[in-house]
């Protein structure tokens, strides 16, 4: 039996899983799993705050990897790999669990794997499934919004990215506006299911590809709120009329990439998978035959968790990869160098 303890530390959420699989497994299980939000830390502030968001990481990270173990039933000496992840993300947050990662790898004298943030997010889907491939990932959450093409448990292709605001950041504002408490995206989903998806039209924008931009729909529904403000009349409906365009921009570059590559396995990811009115728009899709297939991983899966960070870096193991440990952190979302 071989395991790996991943750690998750990219923005708000302290995460820690401890994989295990044997020889013959195809995938691991997941046998410990540990997630520690910092809501409360950030609500007061309407946002994440990076420098509270990486104290708070320092003190949740040991907690979280005694609780995974526990589950688990192991010690920190069975562990066979570490892995970490590297970007992108906030530098201070990564550098706790990235850092953390390498210092067990030197301690136990284990191979250090350093992961992608958003790769983890992709292999989320093979958590509890075996999804049928090519398929078309959407990425949307608090802080990305990216469309991929999975070819196989190792080839991703980026297809496009948000040029501007993540769609997640635009729920979380356009929440705020609407007097919702942080994260706003669950509360403006509920509110919006009371409101008009009519009432109001919110700018639509038009930018190159599979990219996407939220900047312009944020600005003209401030712009509404500003001239109308937020009644009791009329807030469900500034809700269900602004989410109706998010989503709507997100489901118009999907179909377009379906159109383009011919790929209509569909599966979405990250916190914004659980919005109701955006699986609605998918099971739409699908009941009208112009997708063969949607899906998205349990909730717990979908948001950020050292799980998915776990499958991706077995999945480097299996493709012979481990990381050198003078690798850094970073901010941006370029490709990983590898070593190995
Ligand atoms: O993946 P996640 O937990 O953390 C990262 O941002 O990486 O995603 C959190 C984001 C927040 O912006 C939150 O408002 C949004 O996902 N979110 C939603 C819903 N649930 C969470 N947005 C719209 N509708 C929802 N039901
Ligand atoms: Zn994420």
């Amino acid at each position: 039996m071989k395991h790996v303890l991943a750690i998750e530390s990219s923005c708000d959420d302290t995460s820690v899983a401890v994989l295990s699989w044997n020889s013959q497994d195809r995938w691991p299980r997941v046998i410990g799993l540990s997630v520690q939000s910092q809501n409360e830390v950030h609500e007061r502030f309407g946002g994440v705050v990076p420098e509270l968001a990486s104290r708070a990481h320092l003190q949740n990270l040991l907690p979280c990897i005694r609780k995974a173990l526990v589950e688990a039933q192991l010690e920190l000496s069975d562990m066979d790999y570490f892995a970490g992840t590297e970007r992108p993300g906030l530098i201070g947050c990564l550098l706790v669990g990235h850092t953390a990662a390498k210092t067990l790898s030197l301690i136990y004298e284990k191979p250090f794997i350093s992961v992608h943030h958003i790769e983890g997010h992709l292999m989320s889907l093979f958590i509890e499934d075996e999804p049928t491939l090519p398929r078309l990932v959407l990425v949307a959450s608090g802080g990305h919004s990216s469309l991929y093409l999975i070819k196989s448990p190792s080839e991703f292709e980026s297809l496009g990215v948000t040029l501007d605001d993540a769609v997640g950041e635009a729920f979380d504002k356009g929440a705020k506006l609407l007097g919702l408490g942080f994260p706003g995206g669950p509360a403006l989903d509920r509110l919006a299911q009371k409101g008009s998806v009519k009432a109001y039209k919110f700018g639509r924008v038009s930018v190159p590809g599979f990219n996407f931009s939220f900047s312009g729909i944020k600005s003209d529904f401030s712009r509404t709120v500003a001239k109308e403000g937020v009644t009791m009349a009329n807030r469900s409906d500034l809700a269900a009329s602004y989410q109706e365009a998010l989503v709507g921009h997100l489901i118009d570059k999907l179909v377009a990439a379906t159109k383009e590559t011919g790929v209509r396995h569909v599966s979405i990811v990250g916190g914004v998978a659980a919005n109701t009115r955006l699986r609605e728009r998918l099971n739409q899709l699908h009941s009208i035959g112009e997708i063969d297939s949607f899906s998205a991983p349990s909730l717990k899966y979908c948001t950020d968790n050292a799980a998915m960070i776990g499958f991706r870096a077995y999945r480097l193991l299996c493709d012979g990869f481990y990381s050198s440990l003078d690798c850094d952190v970073g901010s941006t979302s370029r490709p990983k160098v590898r070593h190995g």
